[in-house]
């Protein structure tokens, strides 16, 4: 490790989502902010053809591959994500000889902040920087995509990478999915007196166990049932729900039509700096997953429920769901109460204790050094 051959380093951020869940696939619209948690990349070129890397992650040991042997479903942990790059940068025709990547990291793993994906992206602005290759942050985030859907094998969109190589600084991103242009929305919670409070069940999350998959593929058979090419196109949401057959997948479409709406909703307060007004959409936004899109899970309204009760002016689980991390909007001076009203609820119902962070819009992917 310490021969490594670093030529600069480079960082990319996990995510929140402050509303739009499961609608990046469906063409929807989505309104991510980074956090300032990144994931750091130290990388070098190499020539040998050998791909050489290490984290500072406890128990991660360096690891050593040749470049020519990296294939699909060859790897699992946190390894894929970083080879995964090479790999999906050598099979698109780029002559990525060989590279040294150190990773640190302090976005937390497994809270559904999207670390894998700040990963990801790290990696895919490194070796386009340093190996010249003139990428735009839409065309990284598709390659950081790659990795998961073909690499590693779970079907995301492309909220996660959009929103680590493309927010700013105090601002959420509103991204159109359907073509993939953006704006960027400011969102001063700390100016408005309030706390966005990110709330780490430490419910297991894992999108590879086909939950995920699951409803993108309910989505997709909706469509084709409709007749459209995504949900997105349809124009007469009524008429589109009347028919479906009543049950799992009209419930899935309901969940898409309706967070494109509240996404819409909460864009035009932001708009006009009226952070408070976009708590019942958030606490809305949950409810449609809990009950249509069925993806929450005890712990996660737990910690919904109990910050609503406690004084929130909004929460939702964010994320994939199934665990993972849930954000409430509260009045700064309550975000402590919240907090400690979350912990004493997850105890009484013996969960893992929770874990807080307090989501702050940040900059996106960047070089340091
Ligand atoms: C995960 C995926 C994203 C998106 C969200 C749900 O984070 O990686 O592409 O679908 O779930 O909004």
């Amino acid at each position: 490790m310490s021969d490594f051959a670093v030529e600069g380093v480079w960082a990319a951020p996990g995510r929140v989502n402050v509303i739009g869940e499961h609608t990046d696939y469906n063409n929807g619209f989505v309104l991510p902010t980074a956090i300032p948690q990144t994931v750091r990349a130290a990388v070098g070129r190499r020539t040998d053809g050998l791909l050489r890397l290490a984290s500072t992650h406890a128990g991660a040991e360096p690891v050593e591959f040749a470049v020519a042997d990296l294939a699909p479903g060859v790897l699992s942990g946190w390894t894929a994500y970083p080879a995964g790059v090479v790999w999906a940068l050598r099979a698109a025709g780029h002559d990525i000889g060989g590279a040294d990547i150190r990773i640190d990291s302090d976005v937390p793993v497994g809270a559904g902040l999207s670390s894998s994906a700040a990963l990801s992206c790290a990696v895919a602005l490194a070796l386009d920087d340093l190996y010249e290759l003139g990428f735009d942050r839409v065309e990284l985030a598709r390659v950081a995509q790659r990795v998961e859907n073909d690499f590693v094998g779970i079907p995301v969109g492309l909220l996660d990478q959009m929103a680590s190589l493309g927010c700013r600084a105090g601002h959420a991103y509103f991204l159109d999915c359907r073509d993939l242009t953006g704006t960027h929305v400011p969102f001063d919670c700390a100016g408005s007196g309030l706390r966005l409070l990110v709330i780490d069940t430490r419910a297991a999350h894992a999108l590879v166990d086909g939950g995920y998959a699951t409803r993108r593929a309910s989505c997709e058979e909706a469509a084709r049932l409709l007749g459209v090419a995504s949900l997105r196109e349809i124009t007469d949401p009524d008429a589109a729900l009347a028919a479906l057959p009543a049950g799992p997948l009209r419930m899935r479409v309901r969940h898409v039509l309706t967070e494109n709406e509240r996404v819409l909703r909460v864009v035009d307060a932001l708009r006009v700096g009226d952070v408070r007004a976009i708590g019942p959409e958030l606490t809305a936004s949950h409810a449609s997953m809990r009950d249509d899109y069925t993806i929450s899970c005890p712990e996660l309204d737990t910690a919904v429920d109990t910050a609503l009760a406690t004084g929130a002016l909004g929460a939702r689980l964010v994320g994939g769901g199934f665990g993972g991390s849930a954000i409430a909007l509260v009045e700064a001076d309550d975000s402590a109460p919240v907090a400690e009203a979350v912990e004493k609820a997850f105890a009484v119902r013996g969960f893992t204790a929770p874990r807080f962070f307090e989501a702050i819009p940040s900059a996106g992917a960047r070089r340091l050094s």
